[in-house]
């Protein structure tokens, strides 16, 4: 059996480990990319149990400039022909816009945005060579509408959901695939280290997660079946539904009440 290779962003936990466990299944290569050495670390040696394929990874930080190049090259250097980019690593920061560290947001909007673009340019570039591979970008149902005390976060979700619609476009007609994934809360990192405290009820409640393993399952079948864009969970969907029969000062409204209220 020939093997595929999938590289994976944020592939050390969450989401990212989820899409990596059953891409093992199915017995692909995994290159792991992610911030921390040590979860990439443990990750690679689980995975290696799994699939028949190679598991490798590479330690980077996107939220620096240049660090989507640096990855690319090291790739290329490997000799792995991407055949399936998940740019699943992502971070929100929560609170009042003007109160939050620059730092911290310029690092989010590299992360989230930028790198997450030159990623896709890159590789898709080497598919489009090919006439064949598959992106899966990461957005939210955040990208749906404008949320208050999420500001930036959900607007450079909006961003990955148009950019992955577009670029989806641009590439069709050369066997290269692009699907964007829309999770709603789904149980991960994000919520602690985008600062948001686990309440028992409310908005935020981790009641109301989905699983994450379900919500990679969407994304993968997504891939695989050539959708565009999907939205995990019967919940996430009705409200995704929802929002489109309001106008978006009301979305903005009954989204400011819930995030502020939670
Ligand atoms: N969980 C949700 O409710 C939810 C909802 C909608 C969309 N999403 C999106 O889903 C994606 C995955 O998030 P998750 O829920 O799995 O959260 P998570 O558990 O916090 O995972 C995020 C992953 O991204 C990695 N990462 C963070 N900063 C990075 C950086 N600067 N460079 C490289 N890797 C970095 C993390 O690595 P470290 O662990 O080493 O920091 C981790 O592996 C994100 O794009 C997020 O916006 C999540």
């Amino acid at each position: 059996m020939k093997h595929q290779t999938a590289l994976i962003t944020g592939a050390g936990g969450g989401l990212g480990l989820e899409f990596a466990r059953l891409l093992a299944e199915q017995g692909w290569n995994l290159v792991l990319a992610g911030r921390t050495e040590q979860k990439l670390a443990e990750a690679a040696q689980e995975l290696e149990n799994v699939t028949s394929g190679r598991v490798t990874y590479i330690q980077v930080d996107l939220s620096e400039a240049g660090s989507a190049q640096r990855l690319y090259s090291q790739v290329c250097e490997s000799g792995e022909l991407i055949e399936l980019l998940i740019n699943n690593a992502g971070v929100g920061v929560f609170g009042e816009h003007v109160k939050l560290p620059a730092e911290k947001l310029s690092a989010m909007l590299t992360l989230n945005i930028m790198n997450l673009t030159l990623l896709s340019q890159s590789f898709a570039a080497d598919m489009k060579e090919r006439g064949h591979g598959y992106l899966l970008n990461i957005a939210s149902t955040a990208s749906f509408q404008p949320v208050p005390l999420f500001s930036a976060y959900a607007a450079s979700k909006s961003y990955v959901l148009h950019f992955s619609e577009a670029l989806a476009k641009e590439l069709e007609d050369y066997g290269v695939k692009v699907s964007c994934l829309c999770p709603g809360h789904t149980e991960s990192n994000f919520f602690e280290q985008a600062g948001i405290a686990d309440s028992e009820k409310g908005f935020f409640s981790p009641r109301a997660r989905m699983k994450p393993g379900q919500v990679a399952r969407v994304g993968l079948n997504a891939v695989f079946e050539g959708k565009l864009t999907v939205i995990p969970g019967f919940r996430n969907n009705a409200l995704v539904f929802a929002n489109r029969l309001t106008t978006r000062p009301l979305a903005a409204m009954i989204s400011k009440r819930l995030t502020a209220n939670p």
